[in-house]
Formats: C-alpha cells, structure tokens, sequence
C-alpha cells in the first residue's frame, strides 16, 4: 500500500502552485521517495485570482507525466480540479466532467471551502452540484472562518449526511493555518467526519506531503488502522470506486451525531 494524494498543486505554472516544472518534478521525487505512487492533480479552477481553462487539465498532465517517466519518477498523476466556491454552477457539466474522478454513476467533485465561513449559499451550492450529478468532497473545512463557533459547522453537518466528505489539510494539522484551523482539524479528525487527508501542497512554498500528514495523524490522537486510512485506504477509494449513493450512510454518520468534540 502507499500514499495517495487528492489534492495537490502539482501542474507548474497555472496557479500559485509549482513555478515550474522543476519544482514539479523535485517534488515528485520526494513523493516518491516518501511511498506515494498516486496523486490528483488539483489546479485551482474558477478561482477569479487565477484565470485557468480546464480544458487545459489532460494536456497539461500528460505534459508532466510524461517528463517524470522520462526521468524514471513513477508517479502517476490523475487529472483533477480544486473548484471554487464563488459560482461553482456557472461552469458547465462538460466542464465540471474535466476536473471530477471516480467512476461512471459516482464521478466526484473537489470543492473548495470558502475561507469566510461556511453560510446558505456555499451548502445550496453544494446542493445543487449534488442534484447535477456530482459527489463532493470538501477541500479543507477546518479552514472555514469560525466553523464552530457561529453555525457553520451545522451547515456543514447536514451536508455530510447528505453525501457530502470532507478533506483535511497536512498544514491544518502543522499549524500552518492558525490555531483555529488546528483544532478544527483535529476534531474533524478524532470525530471521524474527516474521510481523508491531503497534502494541498504548493511545491516550492508549501512542501507538506502524505507522508507528513500520516505522522501527524498520529501524534494527533489517530490510530494507525485512522492514518492508514485516511492517507491511503481512503483516498484510494475515492479514485477507484468515486461516491457511491448512500456511502456516508453506510458509514454511520448522521444528523443525530453527538456535537463535535473540538480539541
Ligand atoms: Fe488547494
């Protein structure tokens, strides 16, 4: 088993991920060097800061793909999108197709949580991408502005018994993103309701990785069956096997929860 990464800023020069492709391919090494053999290529995707075409995504990973197996990196890299949440339903389906993973009748979207805080708007987004077709997993929740302190988390809930997983950050647990993020991170974690970890990496300013992450999960309170999982097992799933209809159900997460403990 190794390391599987849903989101990550690895394509060089289309966002304020990798500058170019030598930061790509450094951290490529790295990754492989550290047991990961798979990760999804995340490139910020109706973002207004940065302007990118997803039709751009295959091209520019197969680009990359290509130049690690010229240099005997085997990583492979799925074509993916971090979609954001300021007007995710203008994009098309066709669109929205080019940046979702997982197989057909269980495709899946990377969603980006608004850093504002979780309100109607961001969960009626959510809603409708979900009536359109598509499963979402939740980009870094913990980083949502006062997620458990003025209802957002309630918001949230809901959307998670509704289908909805939600994504951890490597950085979240360091600390990178402030005590709050921190701790929301941890709870998320120690609760269950996070589904997996991943490493948001910006090759060349933020370094973190999986392996990183299954470290920290540890010293965050986790078993090693929980880190397992959520660095490797899970994300694992995600590729292979999408979202499929009434999975959060299966895993027993509910609206009659208990309150979510927070460190
Ligand atoms: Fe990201």
């Amino acid at each position: 088993m190794s390391y599987v990464d849903i989101h990550c800023h690895i394509l060089p020069a289309v966002d304020d991920g990798a500058r170019d492709l030598e930061e790509s391919v450094e951290y490529a090494r790295r990754l492989v060097d550290e047991g990961a053999r798979e990760l999804i290529a995340t490139p910020h995707v109706g973002n207004p800061r940065f302007p990118f075409d997803p039709t751009e995504i295959a091209d520019r990973v197969a680009a990359l793909s290509a130049e690690l197996e010229q240099r005997a990196i085997p990583l492979q890299i799925h074509g993916g999108g971090e979609l954001h949440p300021s007007e995710p339903n203008a994009l098309s389906n066709d669109q929205l197709e080019l940046i979702a993973n997982g197989p057909p009748g269980a495709r899946w979207l990377l969603f980006e949580i608004p850093f504002a805080g979780v309100d109607q708007r961001f969960a009626d987004d959510c809603r409708e991408l979900m009536a359109r077709g598509f499963g979402l997993v939740i980009a870094h929740p913990e980083r949502a502005r006062g997620l458990f302190s003025d209802g957002g988390w309630q918001l949230l809930r809901s959307l998670v018994a509704e289908g909805a997983l939600l994504q951890i950050n490597v950085c979240s647990l360091l600390g990178n993103n402030g005590l709050e993020a921190q701790e929301a991170a941890v709870g998320l974690l120690r609760s269950g309701y996070a589904f997996t970890l991943a490493s948001d990496a910006h090759p060349g300013t933020r370094d973190h990785t999986a392996a990183l992450g299954f470290a920290l999960t540890l010293r965050a309170g986790a078993s090693s069956l929980q880190a397992w999982r959520l660095t490797q097992a899970n994300p694992r799933f995600l590729l292979r096997s999408g979202i499929p209809a009434g999975f959060n159900e299966q895993r027993g997460v509910s609206l009659g929860r208990a309150p979510l403990p927070v460190a």
